[in-house]
């Protein structure tokens, strides 16, 4: 039998203009945190293979790249140091040396932007371990979760001394939030946030990152990082992190975490960040380097998924590419 619908949603898809009027989720530059790396002993900025169009920059060429976030309205940088090999220890002590390459890339761009832009700190120890883990490690080899406390507390008061807004730990060890709070309101850095990387699971998409800060890591994550098959225990660590003082959380990975992201996005009181990681970006830019994906329009629509997922603010490799505001 042949019916005549009378209600008919196509009606508000007739023109460009009237899906743009209706449309529920907008992507908007303030909301958008570039990831961007530092690396110590080099002349010009270096490409990462894994990553086409993302660097390891100079602290010119980061002042560079802050200038041009300010330009483009983003939100925010975060950065990322990649130190000498050398300078690398069991302890990641170059970590919070002062003149250590991110505390030297974080005072680089507060210097460059002022307060244009927000300035975040990566708070992990990984980059800066001959081991390539997030902490300290115990004598059975293992990391040694409160033993790396404090240690996440001298670099985040390292890293706030240095011109940092945010501080964000990335660690995922028991107690860091709280830790680092403490600290930094013992130091007269109360008013430095934390963004908290609250539900962050032992991905495998964080591949291309690896090459990103020459990672020397051996073995894996799980002990600290989260069991990808988790949803609920997402749940828990952002409410642990909410109530040890993080003033803004995160979901990451973020495209393949969209439930996670849903769930913390319904009960967060704070500003929900989500990371797209350096997996979910090489894919994209692989798959469109072969001719196999409209680039642009995947781009966008990744991003438009995970704002609609319920991120608030969504840190990106693509922060700066035209083609999310296309
Ligand atoms: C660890 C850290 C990682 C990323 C950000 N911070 C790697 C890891 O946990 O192994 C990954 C980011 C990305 O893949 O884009 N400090």
């Amino acid at each position: 039998m042949h019916t005549t619908p009378f209600i008919r949603p196509r009606r508000l898809r007739t023109t460009a203009a009237l899906r743009d009027m209706v449309t529920e989720t907008r992507i908007h530059p303030k909301q958008l945190i570039l990831p961007a790396f530092i690396r110590d002993g080099i002349r010009e900025k270096n490409p990462i293979s894994s990553m086409p169009g993302q660097y390891q920059h100079t602290e010119e060429s980061l002042r560079l790249l802050a200038r041009e976030c300010v330009a483009a309205g983003i939100g925010g940088i975060d950065l990322f140091g990649v130190p000498l090999d050398e300078d690398k220890d069991a302890d990641g002590s170059v970590g919070w040396d002062p003149d250590g390459i991110l505390n030297r890339g974080l005072a680089a761009i507060r210097d460059e932007v002022g307060d244009d832009l927000v300035v975040i700190a990566d708070t992990c120890l990984d980059e800066f371990t001959d081991h390539g883990h997030c902490g300290t490690l115990a004598d059975d080899g293992r990391v040694d979760n409160d033993a790396t406390l404090e240690l996440y507390a001298k670099m985040a008061v390292a890293q706030a001394r240095a011109g940092a807004h945010v501080v964000s730990p990335s660690g995922m060890m028991d107690g860091q939030v709280r830790v680092i709070r403490e600290a930094l309101d013992a130091t007269g850095f109360d008013d430095v946030s934390i963004l908290a990387y609250s539900a962050k699971y032992a991905s495998a998409f964080f591949g291309p990152f690896r090459e990103a800060v020459g990672s020397g890591l051996q073995g894996d994550r799980k002990t600290y990082q989260q069991d990808p098959a988790n949803r609920r225990e997402g749940m828990r660590e952002t409410l642990l992190d909410i109530d040890e003082g993080a003033d803004m959380v995160m979901v990451k990975p973020a495209g393949y975490y969209l439930d996670v992201l849903a769930d913390v996005a319904a009960m967060s009181p704070v500003p929900v960040a989500a990371y797209q990681v350096s997996g979910e970006y090489a894919m994209i830019e692989a798959a469109a380097a072969n001719g196999w994906l409209d680039r642009d329009r995947v781009i966008r629509e990744s991003v438009t998924g995970i704002i609609r997922a319920g991120a608030d603010l969504v840190l990106t490799y693509w922060a700066l590419d035209p083609a999310l505001y296309a």
